[in-house]
Parts: structure tokens; sequence; C-alpha cells
């Protein structure tokens, strides 16, 4: 807590003014609020940020010490996410967001997710695979791909129809219904069956729990997502160098960086030779995660061709196919 200065009287007296027109406006009576004061106790630092909750949330499905380290490192990412969401909020929500403001809060996430992108070492090297490899099995059929967080910062980032799944994407308008665009989201067809049109049961759960909430948010999102944002801007100024680097990195960051930390941590746990174990989630993760066969891209606009062309594939070339990291190491 601050030690402050004595107040002087004039500014004590201002102060006590101050909070009677408050308080009269609401009818209330200044004396019981301020003998209140004389009862109250002084703020800890453990209730304010609700420690002994937040420690009692690590709940584990087993006995494996390391599944501490899986359940709170989601939180710490979904905490990342909510800090994420607020600034992406922030800009859209702003019906003349000026460039300065829009900078200044792209550097914030893309600060947040670089966290996300240098940590994710944390679940690739830091639990030991024999454990992991047990104590997943308790979690089916849970998995990341049901973070709703994550999913709206997608739809918070770009125009909608740039989530379609791009086998038929051409065959759709970005102002079509949401209902319609969303049957199409490039997720649903990652967890889906295509021979048969069979759903997994981690989507079908996703869906009952989120489907009607996310295409409300998708629907508001046409107008306060990040693009829209910079296409409002564009219409009074031509964005400078450091906005359209920072939409950029943020692209790549999430598209790139994280989606490859992350599908490398998948390959050391769930490639085993002679054949990769199903993920929790029960996608056929190996063609689904790599960006460079997804190529999901929040700004095609501010990407050349080749560059589009290239999505993720010398990162892939760098941290997959090395020797080091060849399929199979355990
Ligand atoms: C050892 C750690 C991890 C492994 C092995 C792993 C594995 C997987 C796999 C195989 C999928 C594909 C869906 C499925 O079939 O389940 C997936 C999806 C996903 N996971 Fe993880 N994951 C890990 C950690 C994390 C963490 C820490 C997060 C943070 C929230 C996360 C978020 C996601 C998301 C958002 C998706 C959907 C990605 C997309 O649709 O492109 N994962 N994960």
């Amino acid at each position: 807590m601050q030690h402050h200065q004595p107040v002087p009287e004039d500014k004590q007296a201002q102060l006590l003014e101050a909070l009677k027109a408050k308080f009269e406006t609401s009818g209330q009576d200044i004396n019981a609020y301020l003998e209140g004061l004389l009862y109250a106790d002084y703020l800890s630092y453990w209730d304010y940020i609700h420690l002994d909750t937040l420690l009692s949330l690590q709940n584990q499905e087993t006995t494996f010490p390391d599944e501490m380290i899986f359940i709170t490192y989601h939180q710490i990412t979904e905490l990342y996410f909510k800090m994420i969401l607020s600034e992406m909020e922030q800009i859209g929500k702003q019906t003349d967001v000026s460039e300065a403001d829009f900078t200044m809060r792209m550097s914030r996430i893309n600060r947040y997710f670089e966290m996300l992108v240098q940590s994710f070492d944390i679940m690739g090297e830091g639990m030991e695979a024999a454990q992991f490899r047990k104590f997943r099995l308790s979690l089916t059929p849970a998995s990341g791909f049901q973070s709703v967080q994550f999913r709206m910062i997608e739809i918070r980032a770009t125009e909608f129809i740039n989530l379609v799944d791009k086998e038929v994407r051409h065959e759709l308008h970005a102002d079509q219904p949401m209902r319609e665009l969303y049957e199409h989201i490039y997720w649903k067809r990652g967890a889906t069956e295509l021979s048969t049109g069979k759903k997994t049961l981690t989507l079908q759960k996703f869906e009952e729990k989120y489907e009607h909430t996310l295409i409300a948010f998708a629907e508001e999102a046409r107008h306060t997502n990040l693009w829209t944002a910079y296409e409002r801007l564009q219409t009074h100024t031509t964005p400078g160098e450091k906005l359209i680097q920072a939409m950029r990195h943020f692209d790549t960051l999430v598209n790139i960086d994280w989606a490859l930390a992350h599908f490398k941590s998948a390959m050391r746990y769930l490639h085993q030779e002679p054949e990769s174990v199903a993920a929790t989630g029960g996608t056929n993760w190996q063609q689904y995660l790599p960006p460079f066969f997804q190529k999901r891209i929040f700004y095609p606009e501010l990407w050349s061709d080749t560059e589009k062309q290239n999505w993720g594939k010398s990162w892939v070339e760098k941290h997959v196919l090395t020797q080091k990291n060849k399929p199979g190491k355990k």
C-alpha cells in the first residue's frame, strides 16, 4: 500500500464537498460511508487477485505430476487470450480509431502472442513424454480445439470469409448470412470425417455449447473485426509502415509461429513409429495442423503472392524437417 502525504485542509474540504455531491445525487448519506471507512479492512494483494481461488483451479484428472504443467499452461494461455480479446475489442469497437491507438494496441497484442510462442516449449519440451502419453488418455475427448477464446480471436482478427474452408471459399460471398458462412468454417471440416460426413465428438460437444454464441459474435464482428477497423482508417488516411508491419506480424504469430510451435509439440508426443497415435480430439492432425497445408491468412491484402504461396514453408523446413526434429523423435 502506498503512504500518502497529508492532504492540505483546503484539498480535504474540496474532497469532502465532491463526495457529498456524489452521494447526494443518489440520495445517500455521506456520513454512513465515512463511518464505514473506519471499520473497513485494508485491501490485500491476495484478495485483490483472488489468489486462493486462482491456485485452486488446477484440478488434475490423474496423479501424474506433469499433468499440472499441462493444465496450468492452458490456463495461462487462456488468460493471455483474454487480454488479446480485450485489445481487439477496443480497436474494433471504436468508429474512428486513430492510427496511433490502433498501432499501440496491435503492439500489445503482438507482445502477448510473442509470449505464447516463446513459451510453447513448456509444452513441447517441458513434460515427460511417457507421463503425457498416459494422462492424455484420461482427457479424451477434450482438446484445445475447443478453446472458444482462440476461435473468438480468429473471428475478431479478420473478415469471416478468410476463415472459411479454402476449398469452398470461391463459391461463397463475404456478405452471405453468417449462418451459411459459418457452416463452412475451416475447423468444422478439420474435425469431420470426409467420407462419412460424421463430426468428431469433440466438435459435436463444442457446437452444442458454443455454436449459437459464436454465430452471434461473428455477426457483430462483421463490423468490428480488425480488418474493418483498418479499412475505416484507410478512408481518411494512408496507414503507415508501422501499423502494416504490426498487422503482418500478428498474422504470422498466430497463423505460422504459434501454429507451428503447437504442431511441433503434437509431433513430439503423438508421432510414434510406425504410426502416429490418435489425437484426443480425433482430427487427422498431421494434415490439419500445419499452416503450410491450411494457409490460414488474416490479411491476404498485406502479403505478396509469393509470400502467400510460401506461407509457413520455411518454418517447416527449418524446425520440423531437420534431423533433430525428424518425426519419431521421443
Ligand atoms: C503437448 C501439448 C499439446 C498437444 C499434443 C496438442 C495437440 C493438439 C491436436 C492433435 C489438435 C488437433 C485437434 C485434435 O484432434 O485434438 C490440437 C488442436 C488445438 N489445440 Fe492443441 N495441443 C497441445 C497444447 C495446446 C495448448 C497449450 C493450447 C492452448 C490453448 C492448445 C490449443 C489448441 C487449439 C486452439 C487447437 C485448434 C487448432 C486449429 O483448429 O487449427 N493446444 N491440439
